[in-house]
């Protein structure tokens, strides 16, 4: 079963106003086949990688062989990495469950993420919580100058090579980095350390099905071909399916008509606690890409939408409150699952006490259900548009298709707002600026 995309709750005969009227759903389907069009053209002469990255399946033998060959006292990776260097890996660890049960016979080492944060505590905890004789390093930049990771892995390297010596401490690195130019290519190739390309022509934030998420994914023993086919069966929907049928392009169309009508604020909310870091991910997905001063005319534009990751059903105890009632601005999409893998009955250990016994005999999965019905219709009643992404499951490649189907959606999103989605010029002036404060020279 596919991703499906239930939009009933953006439209005009249940919000009111505030919705999309048919009529308009229906003109937006060639605004929607212009922008899949210049998106094909992009595809076509390589400067768009990331729609052919899950039927490539990037370097799989040489992860493979890396994993393989990495000695048998190690058990943990220290993945190192920022913004889409490093959130995808995470997003997917824990969508999976961390651990993966589905090792297919690989070596299945345990996690720890590093270099998004630079706080002394933060550092201080990945030193203490890792034992450095067991530990193996990935540091991941594609720029191979970003300051966070590149100062952090200066710290872990030094403990690494501490506790199991210099020749070791190289054999136990992979850098993931460009192929050929940056500092951290440098330092591999002096090093010695086994080295994964990110490809040219995909950024970071469209990374995580590269060898950037999927070498670390891969190490902890998450199927990744699973991964890779969930994206890649999503991808030949997204070039095949009519615009009024299509996902990534219903999602990223109907934001747009609304964003015109005021609804700046685009929530992400999945009722899936093991899907709260996808909401992390989206966030920076469709801020990076989106949040632009000029278009791609050059005209100051200072445009995009704000998202914002929310987590049913903690945020109905929270955040849903501004949603009912603060400002007509926000547009959220539930992220609903249709089969967790497991359930469980409720008990019924006080049958004649009516506030506990209402619920005895139902199931957490009616529960959840029902929960974000509830916060949907609730928005209805306020006139608050919403929609609802369906994933069949949580396994691997339900997440591909769900990753691919956002990705996607931002690249169509780009087109309709007539941005260039692939820079982010607001990211670089701060990684300047703190190279200048630092003191560091030629920058
Ligand atoms: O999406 C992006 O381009 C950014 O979030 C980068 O991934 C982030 O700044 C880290 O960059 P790099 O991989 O060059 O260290």
């Amino acid at each position: 079963m596919a991703l499906r995309y239930d939009f009933l709750n953006m439209m005009r005969n249940r919000v009111g106003a505030e919705g999309a009227a048919p009529e308009e759903v229906q003109a937006l389907s060639g605004r929607l086949e212009i922008a899949r069009r210049a998106l094909r053209d992009r595809k076509a002469d390589g400067t768009l990688g990331f729609f052919d990255v899950p039927k490539r399946r990037p370097s799989y033998d040489a992860m493979r062989a890396l994993v393989r060959k990495l000695d048998k006292d190690v058990d943990t990776l220290v993945v190192i990495g920022i913004g889409g260097s490093l959130l995808g890996a995470q997003a997917v660890h824990a969508a999976l469950g961390g651990l993966a049960a589905n090792a297919r016979g690989s070596r299945t080492l345990k996690l720890v993420f590093a270099g998004d944060a630079t706080d002394p505590r933060a550092v201080r905890d990945v030193i203490d919580g890792v034992d450095w004789k067991r530990a193996a390093v990935n540091i991941i930049s594609k720029s191979g100058d970003t300051i966070e990771p590149m100062a952090v892995f200066t710290l872990l390297r030094e403990r690494l090579v501490k506790a199991v010596g210099r020749k070791k401490a190289a054999e136990r690195t992979i850098a993931t980095t460009d192929a050929e130019k940056g500092t951290l290519r440098q330092i591999a190739d002096r090093e010695g350390y086994a080295t994964l390309p990110v490809p040219g022509n995909v950024g970071g934030r469209f990374s995580v099905l590269t060898e950037v998420g999927t070498f670390p994914l891969l190490a902890a023993g998450i199927d990744v071909e699973a991964l890779w086919k969930g994206a890649a069966a999503e991808d030949a929907a997204f070039w095949k399916a009519s615009p009024t049928k299509n996902v990534p392009m219903l999602f990223a169309g109907l934001q747009w008509l609304l964003y015109r009508r005021g609804k700046t604020v685009s929530v992400l909310m999945p009722y899936a606690k093991r899907l709260t870091l996808v909401g992390q991910w989206y966030r920076q997905l469709w801020a990076e890409s989106l949040g632009k001063k000029t278009d791609r005319h050059r005209n100051r534009v200072y445009t995009g939408p704000t998202p914002v990751a929310a987590v049913g059903p903690a945020d109905q105890h929270s955040q849903i409150q501004l949603y009912n009632e603060g400002p007509a601005d926000k547009i959220v999409t539930f992220l609903e699952v249709d089969d967790f893998g497991t359930d469980e009955r409720l008990p019924e250990p006080w049958p004649d006490i009516e506030g506990v016994s209402y619920f005895a005999g139902h199931t957490m999965k009616e529960i959840v259900h029902i929960e974000r019905q509830a916060t949907g219709e609730a928005l209805v009643e306020n006139r608050r548009p919403n929609g609802t992404l369906m994933l069949p499951d949580l396994e691997a490649r339900s997440i591909g298709a769900l990753l691919q189907a956002l990705m996607t959606a931002t690249a169509v999103a780009g087109e309709l707002w007539d941005v260039d989605a692939f820079d982010q010029p607001g990211v670089e002036i701060g990684k300047q600026a703190m190279y200048r404060l630092m003191g560091r020279k030629n920058h």
